[in-house]
């Protein structure tokens, strides 16, 4: 059995009180799930820099940092020191990606590689040695609330068909419409990640909710 965690998603979280919704999960998780969109990769602007500095200095929480920006090279740096642990970007971004794997590494964090929907699984496989994460959107991104794609599961099987052959452990990171629904089918795929939003922090009781995700 492998290691199964949830990583609620602070897109879906009330930014007026972010601090009050974060210690609500903060004893059922290690990995908080944070999305940056730049309402140029993805038709949504969510929030950046100083809003995971501000974060930073008040939990332990590990910060999963999915980057949904154009160009993201030109701003893993700016990430990486405002407290992100792992740093995700999309393949679909990117000329070089596993330059810009190594450029994570060189800044001490881990580096995740996420794919699109639409974005054949085999694109990622050269690069699947040197990553820490793998992130499989099951809605198209951009915005939270979604509902999972019924192709998401053999995609998830693909990939993690392929770790297993190389012997890779990277966490395998499912994103878009988990709830207590949908999770058995993506464990069961071989997810061990699994980003939960509106499950989460669409929840009146954000704790129960994780609990509930937990139990499924
Ligand atoms: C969507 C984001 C997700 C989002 C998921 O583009 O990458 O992390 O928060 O939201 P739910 O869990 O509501 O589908
Ligand atoms: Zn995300």
């Amino acid at each position: 059995m492998r290691n199964i965690q949830i990583a609620p998603s602070i897109l879906s979280a009330d930014f007026g009180n972010l601090l009050a919704d974060i210690r609500k999960i903060e004893k059922d998780t290690d990995i908080l799930h944070i999305d940056v969109m730049d309402g140029h990769f993805v038709p949504n602007i969510s929030f950046g820099i100083p809003i995971i500095k501000s974060i930073r200095s008040r939990t332990d929480l590990q910060f999963d940092v999915h980057l949904m920006i154009t160009n993201p090279e030109e701003y893993v740096r700016a990430f990486s020191e405002a407290g992100a642990d792992i740093v995700t970007f999309h393949i679909e971004t990117v000329q070089d990606p596993a330059s810009m794997t190594r450029m994570i590494h060189g800044l001490g964090k881990k580096a995740g590689i996420s794919l699109n929907p639409d974005t054949a699984v085999e694109t990622l496989f050269p690069f699947l040695p040197d990553l820490d994460l793998v992130l499989i959107m099951s809605v198209y991104p951009g915005f939270g609330g979604q509902s999972f794609m019924a192709e998401a599961p053999a995609r998830i099987r693909a990939v993690r068909d392929e770790l297993d052959r190389i012997g890779s452990n990277a966490w395998l990171s499912v994103d878009g419409g988990v709830s207590d629904k949908t999770a058995p089918v993506i464990i069961s795929s071989g997810a061990t990640l699994l980003v939960a939003g509106s499950a989460v922090f669409g929840d009146p009781n954000p704790d129960e909710a994780m609990r509930r995700l937990k139990n499924a």
